[in-house]
């Protein structure tokens, strides 16, 4: 693997973009104290709560939506997953709306609908199977990224912080490399990504950061179609895509480089959280963490319940296109739908005691990777890195446990990104 140095070397850029404190900071938002028993008081009284959830916890009106709009908010697992299905009735085009996904990132599959998301997600979907995150992903960029990282934790005598010796570093690595991008390019990268996004910057800053994405990803993609790698680009470009005229085609560069930003963006950022949430999940249920130790059968499980019982992301947003009821509420047309996955997942109708992580409790599908025809993407990726980041801190360090010196471990954020504080660890 070439330059592993910029995968493990001190930068304070990891810090800097791999905080949830600063993601809320730099989106705008508050830090949300466990918002759960809120969604369990709201759920109690009516499974659609008629508002903005996070206006009721704030006390503040979303800023990337026009004040004054109306909200519903959906608060069980049989509302949230309507909504989440009829993306006819509940649209994705909302993300038309909200600042900074469509004019930055492009015109992806994310804010597409209908026939024409199914036509570019098809594109990308081979690439991103089960089979292809244990295979290709995996045995490429996951297992030797893994390998080193942990070979720097293992240096450290006093213990380590995983929230940054590992979770800022695998999934961002991963998914630039895989992307077709050098390590060395890949903090740079993030940085002018994040830098194209964030409400508070200016718009002087966000032009400059979204043309310097735009040089990198257009270098890469050009040089790609003069001689193919095996990578993601070169898989995008060879990718068989039907037009809109049901025409056998290809992505043109545009489209490319729209589908690379949403992948480096959303491959970059989610899992980090998710890692931390997931090995917190863990190392504070030790006899669970044990029975994994013993029982890697369990490993699926485990990542599963953690989504279920934590997911980064609790809230998703979805625009009525007609009059509905759902869950017995009318929802008028032009509503904004808070689809509150968070709340959905600890439904106490489908799970007994929804606060507490079991890996142990009858697998049920949860909502944590969404539902319907925009069900994340990457989630066989994800859990690929973090199966195999979890295998080897169980392999090599069998006296895990978190530092109970200094400042607890905790899961902080606002409702669309929320993970851990640090996860500073032991194991001497
Ligand atoms: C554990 C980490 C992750 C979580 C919890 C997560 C969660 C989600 C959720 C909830 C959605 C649905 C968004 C919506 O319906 O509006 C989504 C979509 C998506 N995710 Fe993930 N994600 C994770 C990791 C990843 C990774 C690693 C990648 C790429 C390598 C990725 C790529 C995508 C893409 C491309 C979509 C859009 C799918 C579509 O609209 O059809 N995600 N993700």
């Amino acid at each position: 693997m070439a330059k592993t140095d910029a995968l493990t070397r001190e930068d304070p850029r990891y810090k800097e973009m791999f905080s949830v404190a600063n993601e809320i900071a730099h989106g705008g938002g508050k830090l949300i104290d466990d918002p759960y028993p809120a969604f369990a008081a709201l759920r109690a009284v009516s499974p659609v709560y008629k508002g903005c959830i996070s206006e009721f916890l704030t006390g503040h009106a979303e800023r990337q939506f026009t004040a004054g709009r109306p909200h519903h908010t959906t608060l069980t697992f049989d509302t949230c997953s309507k909504a989440l299905m009829d993306n006819d009735l509940y649209s994705s085009l909302l993300y038309h709306e909200t600042h900074g996904v469509v004019d930055n990132i492009g015109n992806t599959i994310l804010s597409m609908i209908g026939n024409e998301h199914a036509r570019y997600r098809a594109a990308a979907q081979p690439m991103m199977t089960r089979q292809q995150a244990m295979g290709w992903w995996r045995e490429k960029w996951i297992e030797p990224f893994v390998a080193v990282l942990m070979h720097e934790i293992e240096a450290q005598p006093d213990g380590a912080d995983l929230a940054f010796s590992l979770c800022a570093r695998l999934p961002m690595h991963t998914v630039t490399a895989a992307y077709g991008l050098t390590s060395d390019e890949a903090l740079e990268f993030r940085e002018n990504l994040l830098g194209s996004m964030g409400p508070l910057l200016t718009p002087e800053q966000r032009a400059t950061g979204k043309a310097k994405v735009r040089d990198v990803l257009l270098h890469a993609i050009t040089a790609r179609r003069r001689e193919r790698r095996d990578d993601l680009i070169s898989r995008l470009i060879e990718a068989p895509f039907t037009d809109a005229q049901g025409q056998a085609s290809h992505l043109d560069d545009e489209a490319i480089l729209s589908f690379s930003r949403l992948l480096l963006l959303a491959g970059g950022g989610t899992t980090y959280r998710q890692l931390g949430i997931t090995l917190f999940a863990l190392l504070s249920n030790r006899n669970q963490m044990e029975d994994l130790r013993a029982d890697r059968e369990l490993m699926q499980p485990a990542i599963e319940e953690a989504v279920r019982w934590n997911c980064t992301d609790p809230l998703f947003h979805r625009l009525a296109t007609r009059d509905s009821v759902l869950g017995g509420v009318e929802i008028p047309e032009g509503t904004i739908v808070d689809v509150c996955l968070g709340a959905g997942n600890r439904d106490p109708e489908r799970w007994d005691n929804p606060d507490a992580y079991d890996m142990h409790r009858a697998q049920k599908r949860h909502i944590g990777f969404a539902a319907g025809p925009h069900t994340c993407l990457g989630r066989f990726v994800a859990a690929a890195e973090m199966t195999v980041a979890i295998n080897a801190l169980l392999d090599r360090l069998p006296k895990l446990r978190l530092d109970d010196r200094g400042e607890p471990t905790k899961i902080i954020g606002a409702l669309h990104a929320r993970g851990v504080n640090h996860l500073r660890v032991r194991f001497d």
